[in-house]
């Protein structure tokens, strides 16, 4: 598409004497008007004209090779001739193979994103769900533009809940099961030892004393302890990681930034922008057009805070890898803590302090309520994929019994519903999660566009040996499918732009629903060998492009299901 974009750009600048870069070229609201459109607005002022009396003046003018011009008010459209358009397309597909969609506009830029990151001691629940569903697919986004991307989990494991949780494993580490189900073993002890702390200050005391050994950074028994529990959670969510295909370069929690914390308050006091107030040490926000509290980064008992930690940490992936873009995926509950999280940087006029985003998203509830730690509706990370696993067999079974390798499918399905159930909408939305909505085969789902992709493979394994030539001139009724995957490379880039994986996922659906509707009255496999030929060229490359597409999302293409 981007071929016969450029095209029109260079028709039009020779037409219009303007530069190629400021011609903005768009895809028609109506299809049937065109396959691209210029919109005529800009120039208005330009040539002191109406942009209708413009874009008819244009459509006279203007002569593009392949390409027939034709005003519509105050647009020019243009349709692809349907020959070229399909060669050109399935041509490009063919070169690229599972590349197609790829490019190398990020190459030489680093981005950062900081995604998943939760709080060890405590179950990974589905809260966190989200943040490594997205954060993993707009790492993958960037990934395919060429940029070089570092994924950084920020697991929480500083705080003084480390000090209580080491007091307790002292006093009853011996009754609970550390060793096999330490994230049960630790919420147990944790529960008890707030409980019991209020009746007992030794207790209490035993806790603070923990972790100020912890914050001095001496090494011993305390900081064993810490560490041990760190890795036992670790084991865990790595569980989860593992089945959802998630990595990280990283794993950089705040205790990570502890070295830090003394010369990051320095280089802020140095700024000027510090101030105590009431014992304690704060920047004061005032004067930005949100409305901020001040950011504490020292409290008067000198303990720094999450704000502190993540100041460290900005500074110290400044420095480390000059990022492009620094992402963090994180629910849209911590809007205020990122907002004056770049509010601090902006007082110190750091001039890369845009390149902090924070990329929010909306909760996820099941219908019972909303999935909190704290709130006991807890719906375990592990549970919920295992159910959708489970879930997706059943679907399996009764569509294809003879499946053979249904265990590895049934993975593949029932994981992959549960990340594009995460990803189809705008991710600032909630998502409800609805069983039978996320796993049917019909509609906006995983198993949809992953059933659209098995029969793609269907057809072309029955048409084994009759895939060859291409005449793009057979394939005009296959217009829309071919301008869609014409567009992808496009999806690919504005997605990663935006960190909205959700405009690949719906590309998916539209592009789903465009050959499903076009497989019923052609078929395939016709006698006639010159269209039964061209027609698996387009099958193979509509295979490609959502196979792909999937990929980026995180979410298998399974053959046959
Ligand atoms: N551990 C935090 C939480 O679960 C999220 C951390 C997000 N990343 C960051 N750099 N603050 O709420």
């Amino acid at each position: 598409m981007q071929r016969f974009i450029d095209r029109i750009r260079e028709g039009l600048a020779q037409a219009t004497g303007l530069e190629r870069d400021e011609l903005k070229i768009e895809s028609p609201r109506d299809s049937k008007l065109g396959d691209l459109a210029f919109p005529c607005f800009p120039l208005a002022r330009k040539l002191k004209q109406a942009p209708p009396k413009i874009a008819a003046e244009l459509a006279e003018k203007v002569r593009i090779a392949g390409i027939t011009t034709v005003a519509t008010g105050p647009y020019l459209n243009f349709r692809i001739d349907r020959k070229e358009l399909a060669e050109t397309v399935l041509g490009e597909i063919q070169g690229a193979q599972e590349n197609f969609g790829e490019s190398k506009i990020g190459l030489g830029k680093t981005v950062v994103l900081d995604y998943s990151s939760p709080n060890i001691a405590k179950r990974f629940h589905v809260g966190h769900l989200r943040s490594t569903i997205i954060g993993a697919a707009v790492r993958r986004l960037h990934d395919a533009l060429g940029y070089r991307t570092i994924g950084i989990n920020h697991i929480g494991d500083w705080g003084s809940q480390f000090g209580k949780l080491v007091a307790a494993i002292d006093r009853w580490g011996d009754t609970v099961d550390l060793e096999n189900d330490p994230l049960e073993a630790l919420s147990t002890l944790y529960v008890r030892v707030n409980e019991e702390e209020k009746s007992d200050p030794e207790l209490a005391e035993a806790g603070r004393a923990a972790f100020r050994e912890l914050e001095s950074g001496k090494q011993g028994h305390v900081r064993e302890t810490w560490k041990h529990l760190t890795e036992l959670s670790l084991q865990e969510f790595d569980r989860a990681y593992q089945r959802l295909g998630v990595t990280f370069d990283f794993v950089r929690g705040e205790a990570f930034y502890e070295p830090y914390l003394r010369s990051t308050i320095e280089r802020i006091v140095e700024a000027g922008v510090a101030e105590t107030s009431e014992g304690a040490l704060v920047v004061s926000l005032e004067g930005f057009k949100e409305k901020m509290p001040p950011c504490l980064l020292e409290k008067s008992d000198g303990t720094t805070l999450y704000a502190t930690r993540d100041l460290a940490a900005a500074f110290h992936r400044f420095e480390e890898f000059r990022f492009e873009r620094c992402l963090y995926v994180v629910g849209s509950a911590q809007k205020l803590h990122f907002q004056q999280l770049k509010a601090v940087l902006k007082r110190m006029n750091l001039e890369w302090e845009p390149r902090l985003e924070h990329v929010d998203f909306g909760m996820l509830s099941l219908p019972g309520g909303k999935l909190s730690s704290r709130k006991g509706s807890v719906l375990l990370l592990d549970e919920l994929l295992n159910r959708a696993v489970e879930e997706a067999r059943k679907v399996i079974e009764d569509k294809n019994p003879d499946l053979t390798d249904a265990d590895r499918i049934a993975e593949e399905v029932g994981i992959g519903a549960v990340i594009f159930n995460d990803l189809k909408r705008e991710r600032i939305k909630d998502v409800v999660f609805e069983w039978s909505e996320v796993l049917s085969f019909e509609g906006e789902t995983g198993p949809y566009v992953q059933y659209t992709h098995a029969r793609l493979a269907s057809i072309l394994r029955k048409g084994a040996g009759r895939e060859g030539s291409l005449d793009g001139s057979l394939l005009e009724n296959a217009a829309p499918i071919l301008l869609s995957l014409g567009r992808f490379p496009g999806v690919v880039r504005n997605a990663a732009e935006n960190s909205e994986p959700s405009e690949l996922a719906q590309f998916l659906l539209s592009l789903c629903r465009e050959i499903n509707s076009w497989l019923v009255p052609n078929k395939v496999l016709s006698e006639d060998p010159g269209l039964a030929s061209s027609r698996l060229v387009l099958v193979r490359g509509a295979k490609i492009c959502i196979r792909s597409g999937l990929r980026l999302l995180g979410v298998a293409a399974p053959e046959e299901m």
